[in-house]
């Protein structure tokens, strides 16, 4: 964080639906945010399927712009659906792509909130798990608590997609004020 700055925090959702609850969890937060921090949001559907043979010869440049703007981030905020109990390829790829090289990667280091909802009761209880399993080998930081599981989301989001349970509104506001906590442990973002 830029002394005196704010606190700039890449979203990145995991879904690439248009009426995607993840991607309106993520448009909630960046209402909520509260003051001193600024998230910007990265879209992942121009990223390709990570390829080790078209790595080598070049990041394609989708993955360099989400390299860099990962790096130029003081934290992330990943917004997760739960596809088959676990991240979904569209999030676990991008992931995949941000992680390399190992060591010295975009995500090395860097702190991280994670959140989801789903339409069902899990909340996405299992994606985050798992996505906590891969920030493991990332050596990525996610903030331990609180969890963030949006449930029966069908009955949290009005048809436009605002976010408008008011008890879910005040959980994405407390883990806001934890990253902002939480991030600054882990010293500034590349300039
Ligand atoms: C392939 C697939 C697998 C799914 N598996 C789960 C699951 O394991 N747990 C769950 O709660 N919902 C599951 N769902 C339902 C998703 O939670 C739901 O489609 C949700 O709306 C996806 O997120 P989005 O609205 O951000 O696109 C699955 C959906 C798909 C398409």
């Amino acid at each position: 964080m830029a002394e005196g700055g704010a606190l700039k925090v890449l979203g990145i959702a995991g879904s690439l639906r248009a009426g995607s609850y993840n991607r309106a969890l993520l448009r909630a937060a960046q209402e909520l945010a509260p003051a001193g921090m600024e998230i910007t949001t990265f879209d992942l559907a121009p990223i390709p399927l990570y390829n080790g043979d078209v790595e080598a010869k070049g990041d394609p440049e989708p993955v360099a712009a989400l390299k860099a703007a990962i790096r130029q981030a003081d934290a992330l905020l990943i917004v997760t659906p739960e596809y088959n109990f676990g991240v979904p390829g569209v999030l676990k790829n991008a992931i995949d792509w941000a992680s390399r090289p190992p060591r010295g990667s975009a995500l090395q280091g860097k702190p991280a909130a994670i959140m989801g909802a789903t339409p069902g009761m899990g909340g996405t209880g299992r994606a985050q798990m798992q996505l906590r399993q891969a920030f493991v080998f990332t050596q990525t930081h996610p903030l331990l608590a609180p969890e963030v599981l949006v449930a029966r989301a069908a009955e949290k989001f009005d048809a436009s997609g605002k976010l408008t349970d008011e008890p879910t509104r005040k959980f994405v506001g407390q883990l806001l004020a934890a990253l902002m906590q939480w991030a600054p442990r882990f010293g500034p973002a590349a300039s």
